[in-house]
């Protein structure tokens, strides 16, 4: 059942449907309606599993249809009568729920004059396991956003089937590039994989980091709030510098604050010692492997 909202006046726009509007679904619906895309809400449809779900999305998102069913008519209803800005259809469900959300659109795409842009965000699962799934001719895109574009501020990788036109696949960078202001578009597909491994795991160390640093700033006698706030900013104010010189390499940005001899030195030393760098690596590593087992899981049935 859709739960209907009044419609506002909205700027013509594409229908958007986000299939499976947990963390990440949340964030890339948050992300879109604080866009400058200025999107027409009542075209954008949200859908989950539980009720209770369902109903904390209603009061997160006054403005959205919000449904349990991924085939309600409603959601359908500018497929059938044609959408002239398009559908794109984005599913944020676990990769183990991915092949679920395609079966109960099965017959809506087939049924619509022009199928949807089916986009995933799911590690592991391939566009030939999404070809099986969906109709013939259905366009699917690949994509790895980070939860960053809950603020317009995420990290995207995009790999699109040969059947996503340019113009399909302008629209969708274009929406990613409102939540996202990094988007690739990757040459290969399992790049994809390796994407959810870096950047889409990124914000996790980022904050595993930060979390030591506040903590280790305590326990030698900062309150925490003055100790959160410096770090905090100086996350930031790292990657903004970094993002401004790219010409600079991030060894040469490191090794700038280090003065040789230094304290700063110093502690590299100590995390160098540590096998600082390995962990890096083996944790990605071990990530990568994780994001594309899923798909052969799923593959399996499991
Ligand atoms: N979180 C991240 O930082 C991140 C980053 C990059 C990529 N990803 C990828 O994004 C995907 C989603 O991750 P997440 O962290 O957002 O997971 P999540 O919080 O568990 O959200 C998944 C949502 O899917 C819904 N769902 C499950 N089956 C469904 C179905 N058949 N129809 C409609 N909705 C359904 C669930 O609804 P109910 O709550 O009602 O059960 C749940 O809210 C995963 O594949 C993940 O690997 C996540």
């Amino acid at each position: 059942m859709i739960h209907k909202i009044p419609r506002s006046s909205g700027y013509p726009s594409p229908r958007i449907t986000i299939a499976g509007c947990g963390v990440l679904g949340k964030g890339i619906a948050t992300g879109l309606l604080a866009s400058p895309l200025n999107l027409d809400p009542s075209k954008i449809t949200l859908t989950v599993r539980r009720e209770q779900h369902a109903h904390c999305l209603r009061e997160e998102f006054p403005g959205l249809a919000i449904t349990l069913d991924n085939g309600d008519p409603a959601l359908w209803q500018g497929g059938v009568t044609g959408d002239e800005e398009g559908h794109f259809l984005f599913i944020v469900t676990k990769p183990q729920h991915v092949q679920l959300v395609c079966a109960d659109v099965y017959p809506h795409i087939r049924a619509s004059p022009t199928p949807p842009v089916v986009i995933t965000l799911c590690p592991g699962i391939t566009i030939a396991q999404l070809q099986e799934w969906l109709p013939t001719g259905t366009p699917i895109v690949r994509s790895m956003p980070n939860t960053p574009v809950m603020v317009c501020q995420g990290a995207t990788g995009l790999f699109p089937s040969p059947l996503v036109t340019p113009c399909q696949l302008d629209t969708l960078t274009r929406m990613f590039e409102a939540i996202s202001p990094s988007v690739v578009t990757l040459a290969h597909e399992d790049q994809l994989n390796v994407v959810a491994a870096i950047s889409g795991s990124a914000p996790a160390y980022f904050y595993r980091l930060m979390d030591s640093m506040v903590a280790t700033g305590m326990s030698l006698g900062l309150p925490e709030s003055l100790a959160r706030d410096l770090i905090t900013q100086s996350c930031i104010e790292s990657g903004a510098f970094a993002r401004e010189i790219p010409s600079v390499s991030l060894a040469q940005l490191r090794n700038d604050v280090c003065v040789p001899g230094g304290s700063t030195e110093k502690a590299m030393n100590v995390l160098d010692a540590h096998g600082w760098h390995r962990g890096v690596k083996e944790a990605i590593t071990a990530s990568l492997t994780a994001n594309r087992s899923m798909g052969q899981k799923v593959k399996g049935g499991s």
